[in-house]
């Protein structure tokens, strides 16, 4: 009778947490609304949902993103947020881009989940404090190193630092050899989408 009652609760509870919050069902019609359609750049659906579930899997709360465009990623990032308690900072320096993404995060109900800075990236990243736990670098490539030297002492300890757009040596400077050989992380390149999202977790 009591593990009949045991298994009764379990199955209560583990209804509870798979059952989609508000949130959720407006953030999911937000991205069924705009698959396909995103025009500046943006990530494909299936690279927005890698990064989500990076930061579900290791319950990261301080992101930062660099290139925000109109903020197909951030949505991702922060839907992620809205379920860990933290929040992205993301920077873009474009400000047609920068006003497009604000509103398309409010309409996705996750304004409060993000800090949209209109900024140059190349100061800016140097200029905040972090720590951070998790970065996704998405701006341009010819400046894919610097960004990741001067985030590394500002990531935490079994952070995760993705590139985006690093198959096919896309990412100049020997960007891919310099972070895939970098003693202090453990790197994968995770290929679902033909751009590529280079994983690096920080291990000391
Ligand atoms: C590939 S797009 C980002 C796409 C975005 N992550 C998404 O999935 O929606 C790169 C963006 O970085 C921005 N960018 C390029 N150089 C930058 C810089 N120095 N500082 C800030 N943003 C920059 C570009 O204006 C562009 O919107």
């Amino acid at each position: 009778m009591k593990s009949v009652l045991i298994i009764v609760l379990l199955a209560i509870s583990i209804k509870s947490i798979a059952q989609p919050t508000e949130l959720d069902n407006k953030v999911q019609a937000f991205l069924n609304k705009h698959k396909g359609k995103w025009h500046d750049l943006n990530v494909p659906y299936e690279d927005g949902k890698i990064l989500y579930d990076l930061i579900i899997k290791n319950h990261y709360t301080s992101a930062l993103e660099i290139g925000t465009s109109t903020g197909h990623s951030t949505v991702w990032i922060a839907w992620a947020m809205s379920k860990t308690g933290g929040k992205v900072v993301t920077i873009e320096i474009d400000k047609r881009r920068h006003e497009e993404a604000i509103e398309n995060l409010a309409e996705a109900g996750l304004s409060n989940y993000v800090d949209a800075r209109l900024a140059n990236a190349h100061e800016l990243v140097k200029e905040l404090p972090g720590p951070f736990d998790f970065v996704f670098s998405d701006a341009d490539k010819d400046w894919y190193k610097q960004y990741f030297l001067d985030v590394h002492p500002k990531l935490k300890l079994n952070g995760c630092y993705t590139t985006h757009n690093v198959a096919d040596g896309l990412a100049g400077d020997g960007y891919y050899k310099f972070v895939t050989s970098h003693p202090d992380y453990t790197t994968t390149l995770d290929r679902t989408s033909r751009a590529g999202v280079l994983i690096s977790y920080k291990k000391k």
